[in-house]
């Protein structure tokens, strides 16, 4: 069939369409149910670790102690970044968005790897494993550098998520914020084909390497329908101000025909995303617990007047992972701009593996347009037209 004919099968946004096969994440958007490598990402998220998900979804299994120690120590030997990529972030013009910065460093990091062409599974997994300890360090020292701070180096002891906190403030964060912000790096672990996933997979499948694919997959989280809805969710949270502003704040919104960040999902069409479910616990045990309640107040009063406005409406929408998270990295005092490279540094797991379950099995993936343009027009010279 001639491309321009292909459109026996054409959905708008790939909606609903299967584009592949995958065994790591399974979403059963009906029974609000998510599972990693066959596990419910609740167990998870209640029993395990980042590391150990990490694993999980890179290596398809639960390790054993052992496993788990080594790939916590090559982890750990990992924390420690190029001389020359630390220099580069210190060229980075500190009003760069760190998404950005994050994507063109990922890309630089490419350049001190030798093994940046090799996609076989040995080579992958060594990559991935500096990738997920590297990101941490460069999104903390640009932090700390655009503030006028000196970067501060990892502490050891710490795991991934605690020692990112640490990097950022130079405190140790206490146990209770230490678990919940390693939960929510594991929520936001992997998901299946979401666009940045896709965008990494569509990279790997031409056999070009792990870091293009995820320097690409980075350009694709940023924007607002994706992870960078975590960043507007803070935004408008923080414009509402005060739990009473939340009704006539998202009045104005739907007035003026705009989408509340942090709501609606194109899987999750029915029911509540199962990661909000639990990071909304999160947000209100941690608010609780730093005696910092408004976040998660005002967080409250948007999502059931946002849930009753498209009851009515007939068109059901939900929170997604995003929403609850916003309030969550708000009472763990992070900054705003880094709430989508944290995104990003948790995705890197389900990124990686997905570049590795492509190039193990690969096809290039090259889909069809439907051709809407005009056709058999007769070429005008310049002069005449
Ligand atoms: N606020 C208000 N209305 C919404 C929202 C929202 N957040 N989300 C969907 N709707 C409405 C749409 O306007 C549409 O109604 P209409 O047919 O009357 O116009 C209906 O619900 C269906 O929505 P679509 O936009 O067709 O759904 P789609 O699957 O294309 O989009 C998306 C999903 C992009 C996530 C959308 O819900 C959205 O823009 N949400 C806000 C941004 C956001 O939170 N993104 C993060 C998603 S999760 C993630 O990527 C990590």
């Amino acid at each position: 069939m001639p491309e321009a004919e292909a459109t026996t099968s054409f959905k708008a946004g790939l909606d609903g369409i299967i584009a592949g096969e995958s065994a790591i994440c399974l979403i059963d958007g009906e029974n609000r149910r998510l599972s990693y490598r066959g596990y419910n990402v609740a167990d998870l998220a209640e029993k395990s670790s980042f590391e150990e998900t990490s694993y999980l979804l890179l290596k398809g299994k639960l390790p054993s102690s052992a496993e788990l120690e080594q790939f916590k120590a090559e982890l750990l030997k990992a924390r420690y970044i190029p001389s020359q990529i630390l220099a580069m972030i210190a060229l980075v013009p500190p009003h760069t968005h760190p998404m950005d910065m994050l994507r063109t460093l990922i890309s630089a990091l490419s350049q001190h790897d030798p093994d940046v062409a090799d996609n076989s599974e040995t080579a992958n997994f060594r990559k991935a494993t500096l990738l997920l300890a590297q990101a941490p360090v460069i999104v903390a020292a640009y932090h700390r550098l655009r503030n006028g701070l000196q970067p501060i180096p990892p502490l050891k002891k710490l795991n991934l998520a605690s020692n990112f906190l640490y990097m950022l403030s130079g405190e140790e964060p206490d146990e209770y914020s230490q678990k919940v912000f390693d939960t929510c790096m594991i929520l936001h672990a992997d998901h299946c084909f979401n666009a940045s996933t896709f965008t990494a997979r569509v990279t790997a499948a031409t056999l070009s390497d792990m870091h293009s694919a995820i320097t690409a997959a980075i350009g694709a989280l940023k924007g607002p329908l994706h992870g960078g809805a975590n960043q507007e969710v803070i935004d408008v949270l923080t414009q509402i101000g005060t739990a009473v502003n939340a009704v006539p704040f998202i009045d104005k919104m739907f007035a003026e025909g705009k989408k509340v960040p942090g709501f609606g999902h194109r899987v999750y069409r029915n029911c509540e995303d199962p990661r909000a479910t639990i990071l909304r616990m999160a947000s209100k045990q941690l608010g609780e617990k730093e005696n910092d309640t408004k976040w998660y107040e005002i967080s409250q009063e948007v999502e059931k007047y946002v849930i009753s406005k498209a009851q009515e409406k007939g068109k059901p929408i939900y929170p997604n992972v995003d929403f609850y998270s916003a309030s969550t990295y708000q009472v763990l005092k992070i900054d705003h701009e880094l709430f989508t490279p944290i995104f990003a540094m948790s995705r890197l797991a389900g990124w990686c593996a997905h570049v590795m379950e492509q190039h193990a099995n690969n096809r290039l993936i090259r889909p069809q347009a439907h051709y809407i343009g005009e056709r058999d027009l007769n070429y005008i010279g310049l002069s005449k037209r």
